[in-house]
């Protein structure tokens, strides 16, 4: 058990954050996409303690994270071309690159694999604590496995208070949904997760973008998962949530034929609730403030007790892709098509 400490920003709490990542712990740290469970990616038994943290299936690989392209060099045997056009396009930021590992890269840390999962985040903290670390940092999402990932210090303190020895808060993480997840594959780029760098923006590098199946759809039993971290249950709030597919217009009318008066409404715009009574939680008209707002809303649910939930759809294009897909497993695939 740890006494968990909230470290605000400055240069301390970066070099605590950092003395500490050498020692072996594991810090929760602030990203531009969500915060993370920082670790050694070298160190086994650092990177261990982060599962144990999580509460993650050991063969959920993690990511890791850089904080200049030069530091790639030794964990990869390849850094293929797109990869090259990639990072120059869209790092650092919201981008993960799948690569094959070198052997520095520890079996523990890729889940098993012989991939490495590669991102240099934006947020000029992480990048710092990894600096002043002199180690890539393996990082998951900061939540306890099953649960929305955090987007707050607040969020990482609820899930992990006695279970690491410091969280460095950075404020509210600006994009709010996890990196885009990329692989290889030819001369084409594999959408594995959507994020906030979106298909359209990765079709700006190659025409040759395909997204993976298990993005907008529940893997069957034995199906083969292309990244394992799809095949598992998350964001679930202990609400119920179905999806309701259609207009403002659509959406408002569903409502009112169908919900009870203890029913809550997650919703984009004061249109979609004009004369509606139940509870309500607003993620925002773009799809930006959707992504930014979803896992607080999630969680929002669960403090208000609320049991079954109606929400509207996202876009299935740009950011929009990476809410849907949340969104998606938090309501178990439940989607209602008006
Ligand atoms: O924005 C993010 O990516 C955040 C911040 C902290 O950087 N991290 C994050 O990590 O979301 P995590 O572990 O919660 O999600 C990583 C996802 C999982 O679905 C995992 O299965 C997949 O990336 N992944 C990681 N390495 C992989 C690999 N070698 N091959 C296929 N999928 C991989
Ligand atoms: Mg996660």
């Amino acid at each position: 058990m740890f006494e968990t400490k909230l470290l605000g920003i400055d240069e301390n709490s970066v070099n605590t954050a950092a003395e500490l990542i050498k020692a072996g712990e594991v810090v929760g740290i602030p990203t531009e996409t969500v915060y993370g469970l920082g670790a050694n990616a070298f160190d086994e038994e650092a990177v261990r303690k982060i599962f144990a943290a999580k509460g993650r299936p050991a063969d959920n690989p993690l990511i890791v994270h850089v904080s200049d392209f030069d530091e790639i060099s030794p964990l990869v045997t390849e850094i293929p071309a797109l990869a090259k056009k990639c990072a120059e396009k869209f790092w650092p930021g919201p981008l993960t690159m799948i690569m094959p590992k070198s052997d520095k890269i520890p079996m523990v840390t890729s889940g098993g694999l012989d991939t490495v999962g590669i991102r240099m985040p934006s947020n000029k903290i992480a990048r710092a604590i990894i600096k002043a670390s002199g180690c890539p940092i393996a990082a998951p999402s900061a939540n306890l496995s099953g649960s929305p990932s955090p987007t707050t210090a607040q969020h990482v303190f609820a899930d992990m208070n006695g279970r690491i020895p410091a969280i460095v808060d950075g404020g509210a993480c600006g994009v709010g949904v996890e990196s885009t997840v990329i692989s290889f594959e030819g001369d084409g780029i594999r959408l594995l997760r959507p994020g906030f760098v979106s298909v359209e923006d990765l079709k700006e590098i190659t025409e040759n973008v395909l997204v993976d199946k298990g993005v907008l759809e529940m893997l069957g039993e034995g199906a083969k998962v292309m990244s394992p971290g799809m095949k598992y249950k998350h964001y679930a709030p202990k609400a119920d949530v179905t999806i309701i597919d259609g207009s403002s217009h659509e959406f408002n009318a569903f409502i009112k034929a169908n919900a009870d008066a203890e029913d809550v409404v997650m919703h984009f715009t004061d249109n979609d609730v004009s004369g509606l009574s139940q509870r309500r939680i607003c993620l925002g008209a773009t799809d930006e403030e959707q992504a930014q707002r979803l896992f607080d809303a999630l969680r929002e649910l669960d403090e208000m007790g609320a049991k079954t939930v109606y929400a509207r759809c996202p876009r299935k294009t740009g950011v929009g892709l990476a809410v849907y897909n949340r969104l998606l497993r938090a309501a178990a695939f439940r989607v209602i098509k008006l």
